[in-house]
């Protein structure tokens, strides 16, 4: 083991879309473990979009709020290099959120509202699952799948349906007895949905996006999983049925414009939408599902029933890059992940 360590630290808050230049690549000495405390050497890294609500100037939304100088909020995979507490010993592997760097120090008593470091079951699945499939986009995925209230034959549409909550979503909407129709930027994403199963894709990108919509969901849209807000969403109002149920899962196409934004003021297609079709919308925040669904997702995975595919990005270093391209474009299906270091 060497004396220093990489971290990613908070350099500039972001406006609009973060760029990689809003980081800072840091050397700094390695943390040593004191009473009740472990030492994490970071596997893992998940590029979550959620973590786009930490860097804002003001804080306008979420639970994590980073000051300039901060390492950036990340969640991981980790392997304990030395333990002084006696729930964990070295080479036990846990998932927690200790954020963009290489070694972290832990101190699992004091851990915050998600509980101590969660330990894994190495012979359940890869462990990178545990910040996919099998951690909070899975969890999520479910959660918001059961919110929809979903009845055998309803046409399900998703939004950033590529995506590590989406790709989930689709398919336990399916095993519900649902047809899943996926929504992804790019003919390559849309394949990637039809590979894993789902019923129809469009491509929001598209200029015939309404009409690929229509011809995928042809009966109209009985529920809609919405990660996205902005067009995609307007479009998918204009194609609901009466009835239908909306989970608000997230809104990254508002991420960057602060609380009201900079118009115009879509409020009238929603209010319209609203009483027309009787559209009930449910948001949630943070991980609702308790942990035992991940036991569910696993039996599904053995079953065949959900395949989960990842994206992986090499280094710490790529962290930046990695983030930023969830806002402006990337191929990533899936989860999408970075590779700190193989584990010993
Ligand atoms: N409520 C909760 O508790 C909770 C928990 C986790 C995540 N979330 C939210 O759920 C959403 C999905 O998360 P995730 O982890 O699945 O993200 P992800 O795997 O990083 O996928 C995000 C995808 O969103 C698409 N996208 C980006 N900007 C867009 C825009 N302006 N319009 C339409 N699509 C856009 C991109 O795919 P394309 O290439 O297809 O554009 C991007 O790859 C995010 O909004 C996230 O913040 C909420």
């Amino acid at each position: 083991m060497t004396d220093t360590m990489k971290q990613i630290v908070l350099a500039s808050y972001a406006k609009g879309n973060p760029k990689p230049s809003d980081f800072r690549l840091e050397e700094v000495p390695l943390p040593t473990a004191g009473d009740r405390e472990i030492l994490l050497r970071t596997l893992w890294l998940a590029v979550d979009p959620l973590f786009r609500f930490a860097i804002d100037e003001v804080r306008l939304s979420g639970a994590t709020h980073l000051e300039l100088g901060d390492v950036m909020v990340g969640a991981t995979v980790s392997e304990v290099v030395a333990s002084n507490h006696p729930d964990y010993e070295p080479g036990d592997v846990v998932e927690g959120r200790t954020g963009w760097r290489e070694y972290a120090v832990v101190a699992p008593d004091q851990s915050d509202y998600r509980g101590p470091p969660r330990k894994l079951d190495r012979s359940l699945a890869p462990v990178s699952t545990a910040l996919g499939v099998l951690g909070m986009p899975g969890q999520t995925a479910h959660g918001g799948v059961e919110t929809l209230r979903i009845k055998p034959g309803d046409t399900v549409a998703i939004s950033a349906a590529a995506g590590a909550v989406g790709s989930i979503a689709g398919q336990i909407a399916r095993i519900k007895g649902a047809r899943a129709v996926g929504i992804a930027g790019g003919p390559a994403k849309c394949q990637a949905l039809l590979d894993l199963g789902f019923d129809g894709a469009a491509d929001y990108k598209s200029p015939d996006f309404a009409a690929q919509l229509k011809a995928a969901a042809p009966n109209g849209i009985d529920c809609y999983f919405d990660n996205t807000g902005g067009d995609v969403t307007l479009e998918v109002f204009r194609q609901l049925n009466r009835g239908a149920r909306m989970a608000m899962c997230g809104y990254i196409a508002y991420y960057g414009m602060g609380f009201e934004g900079p118009g115009p003021d879509h409020m009238p297609a929603l209010y319209r939408t609203i009483m027309n079709t009787g559209l009930e919308i449910r948001g949630f925040a943070g991980v609702f599902a308790p942990p035992s669904v991940l036991e569910e997702i696993a039996g599904w995975i053995s079953d065949g029933k959900i395949t989960y595919p990842e994206t992986v990005v090499e280094g710490l270093e790529s962290a930046p890059d990695a983030f930023a391209s969830v806002f402006s474009g990337n191929d990533a299906v899936g989860k999408l992940l970075v590779r700190v270091a193989d584990l010993a």
